[in-house]
């Protein structure tokens, strides 16, 4: 669900045209609803507060990682979204935007000394510990500090799922988290040092998951070691469900309701008494925003002897601005902005960088395009432009809030100057 629709035809976003925002900021750009943003943290937030008796006062967390544009998380903030936190940059960040540090969470395989000490001094509600090797720097920075800071123990259940190889981190040789046994050794010792507060257990498995199966087993896993835990003699008050569901790209259609995966983790928790906690990204932020383009031309290639020709469609945004196609095989809708009549045709989706991974899609069928229109890669406001680089020597892409009739420029487009400002020259050249 969106808010980016035809008007007369051309794709708005909200109530504001495409093509008068291309027209004012250039392609290509990142483009986010706040509508978008709002309902779907208004969809979770009901649907987690539907099963208060199960989850308690549970805290969704938005995975910073997904969309880190200030706005964007100001937008949030003000819903009360808090901000699950990978480095210490994202905590600024979060901080920055209005997420109280007692709405943040600390994760991350390798946090540093200075982050760890960063997030103490910030007040985190809590830092969720990957290992062993980490949990004793943490004691030792704690305690320079002079503070008991909260902790969860990140648990790998050995259970990966998610929409590609490369976006599984519960799987046993996933880097994330820690077995078992191991958790139950770490949160011991976490008890037994004046330094910590251990709290709960965390879990992530995975991203763009649809289904709901392997969520449920690995939240099953949780459950156990909470009450072996208990029968230690420990207090566990707090269950961090990570992020992870998936979300329709395009059709899909999937994907498990919002109120299905709520559900599911009120089941597995009942009784518990343990408050929850959610740390979605994708379903938040991926529909909430796109990508909008413009077609440099299109270049046809005739067959030849055993070979099909090809209709080579050269956007201006290439995978340094939307990385996932070429990272991860992923689908991204192309929308043109105001479709021409005529049949529709084969293209190969490209973008102008020297690389041969740069190829968004191949035969996908469209409307008639020509140079110079307007198209839009759709679900683009998670893991879009963080991913973004200045490959290629090209300028960072802008990213443009809207709500409702009403739009502003949040992250603007570096010039050539700027961009070359940030490499002084060494002072022997
Ligand atoms: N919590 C933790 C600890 C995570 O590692 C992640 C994502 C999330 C929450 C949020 O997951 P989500 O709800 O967004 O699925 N760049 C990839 C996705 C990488 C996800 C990494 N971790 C992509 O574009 O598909």
């Amino acid at each position: 669900m969106h808010h980016f629709d035809r008007i007369d035809g051309a794709l708005h976003a909200e109530g504001v045209p495409l093509e008068s925002l291309a027209e004012a900021v250039g392609t290509p750009a990142y483009v986010y609803s706040t509508a978008t943003l709002t309902r779907h943290y208004g969809l979770l937030r009901e649907a987690v507060d539907a099963h208060r008796d199960a989850l308690g006062d549970a805290l969704i967390a938005f995975a910073v990682k997904a969309n880190s544009n200030l706005s964007v998380l100001a937008t949030l903030a003000r819903l009360g979204c808090g901000a699950d936190t990978v480095s210490e940059g994202e905590i600024r960040r979060a901080l920055a935007a209005g997420v109280p540090g007692d709405r943040i969470i600390f994760s991350g395989v390798g946090k540093t000394d200075a982050e760890l000490a960063f997030a103490i001094d910030a007040g985190v509600r809590q830092i969720n510990v990957e290992s062993g090797a980490e949990l004793d720097r943490l004691i030792a920075v704690a305690s320079s500090r002079g503070k008991a800071p909260a902790i969860a123990i990140r648990v790998n259940p050995k259970i990966g799922a998610g929409g590609h190889a490369k976006i599984t981190t519960g799987g046993a040789t996933d880097k994330f988290g820690v077995p078992v046994e191991e958790a139950i050794d770490l949160y011991a010792r976490a008890s037994a040092s004046p330094h910590l507060t251990p709290v709960g257990l965390a879990c992530h498995i995975g991203s763009q998951i649809t289904s709901l199966e392997p969520m449920e087993a690995a939240f099953r896993t949780l459950r156990e070691v909470v009450l072996t835990l208990r029968a230690n003699g420990h207090s566990v008050s707090r269950l961090d469900l990570g992020g992870g569901l998936g979300v329709p790209y395009h059709g899909q259609t999937d994907t498990p309701s919002i109120a299905d995966y709520a559900a599911m983790c009120a089941r597995v928790l009942e009784g518990l008494g343990v408050e929850a906690a959610f740390e979605p990204g994708r379903l938040l932020a991926a529909n909430a925003g796109l990508l909008l383009s413009r077609v440099i031309q299109i270049n046809q290639r005739a067959s030849s002897a055993g070979e099909d020709g090809r209709r080579f469609l050269v956007l201006d945004a290439g995978m340094n601005d939307l990385m996932r196609p070429a990272l991860y095989d992923a689908f991204h809708d192309l929308a043109p902005v105001r479709p021409r009549e005529g049949e529709r045709l084969a293209y190969d989706l490209v973008g102008p960088i020297c690389e041969s991974t740069d190829v968004f899609a191949r035969d996908r069928m469209l409307p008639p395009l020509q140079a110079g229109d307007l198209v839009a890669f759709m679900s683009a406001g998670a893991y879009g432009a963080v991913l973004a680089s200045e490959y290629n020597s090209r300028p960072l892409v802008p990213e443009v809030l809207v709500d409702g009739a009403r739009w502003a420029v949040v992250r603007s487009r570096p010039s050539y100057d700027e961009m070359f400002e940030r490499e002084p020259r060494a002072d022997w050249l």
